[in-house]
């Protein structure tokens, strides 16, 4: 049985694998590869892109999808062992887990870094206990650790634009926002790109380095696919040269909050038109979307012809696409 929680499940083939039927459908008729099958989504946090385009993706493939948003309609769910459930959380994943995989072909799951213990959200507690207690193959729709499936199509736009030209330079670059914002985007992103042999640069004010164990997967992946990767304080440096613009909020290393102040002492890294002056001139700018104009990214740049996050959005329901393939083995 196979799972997609986590860049690590697919592989060095199986990512190359996911791109190429992802980019060889694109533009084609729908295959109608889903048909009886059904996957159960379940949302512990909300979403726009993720459930439209995991439902559009089912159904067109002749399948259907059942959502669930936990605490809304279906019983808050306690995924702690031991836990005296004597508070809100009507139900344990050990029962609603098996419960859910007698009912569905596969269980998709979104869950976000609870924020207060970095160690404890980069292991992953909620999609592990999914995987653990599943009978059924359980796919990411974001959880505390990666957005695999985030990660994936942003490397397919990236490709659609500059092929897979080796040691391509891309930029992560921090954004300021209203609240710190969980990790796992800018790690999908780094652990894709680090993957797929990319120049990776991580720029970030101080304090908001990403988790030492996603640093050191990103490492590894980069020294066997002949890539780099490398962090500096500095953005108009990181940017020289580079050919993608990938801007993203996240919080600082360990939960202690991003306040106002916060964010208007770290202005000057919101995503402005100079930094595109900065990057290549055919530059690319990324974002995974919803983005928050002004405080992370200025419209001059969002309105920009260097802007892409609308095909990058759109290339979800084609990975997704691909995923499930993959998943079910056609
Ligand atoms: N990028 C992304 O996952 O968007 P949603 O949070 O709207 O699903």
């Amino acid at each position: 049985m196979k799972h997609f929680t986590g860049l690590r499940d697919l592989g060095p083939e199986g990512l190359e694998s996911i791109l190429a039927k992802a980019m060889a459908w694109k533009g084609g008729p729908h295959p109608k590869h889903l048909v009886d099958k059904v996957l159960g989504m379940v949302f512990f946090n909300p979403s726009l892109r993720t459930r439209a385009s995991f439902e559009a993706v089912m159904a067109r493939g002749g399948g259907s999808s059942i959502v669930l948003e936990v605490g809304s309609g279906v019983w808050k769910l306690e995924d702690r062992l031991g836990a005296v459930m004597n508070s809100d959380r009507a139900e344990h994943v050990r029962e609603a887990v098996p419960v859910l995989s007698r009912y569905v072909d596969a269980l998709a799951v979104r869950t976000f870094a609870g924020g207060a213990d970095d160690d404890l959200d980069h292991a992953d507690p909620v999609m592990s206990a999914f995987r653990e207690l599943a009978t059924v193959p359980v796919i990411s729709m974001e959880s505390a650790r990666e957005h695999p499936c985030q990660g994936l199509a942003d490397l397919m736009t990236v490709r659609e634009t500059f092929g897979a030209t080796p040691r391509l330079p891309v930029t992560l670059a921090w954004a300021p926002h209203i609240k710190p914002l969980p990790k796992a985007v800018p790690n999908s992103f780094l652990l894709t790109a680090a993957a797929a042999g990319c120049e990776v640069r991580i720029a970030h004010p101080k304090g908001f380095e990403l988790h030492p164990s996603v640093l050191a997967e990103a490492g590894a992946f980069a020294q066997s696919a002949g890539g780099s990767v490398s962090i500096t304080h500095d953005l108009n440096a990181a940017l020289q040269d580079s050919h993608v613009i990938y801007a993203k909020a996240w919080g600082p290393a360990t939960e202690s909050g991003l306040s106002a102040e916060a964010v208007k002492e770290h202005s000057e890294w919101m995503t402005r038109e100079s930094h595109l002056g900065s990057a290549r001139p055919d530059a690319i700018f990324l974002h995974c979307l919803p983005v928050r104009r002004n405080v992370e990214v200025a419209d001059a740049v969002l309105d920009s012809a260097h802007c892409r996050v609308v095909d990058e959005a759109e290339n979800r329901f084609h990975i997704q696409r691909a995923i499930l393939d993959w998943i079910f083995g056609s």
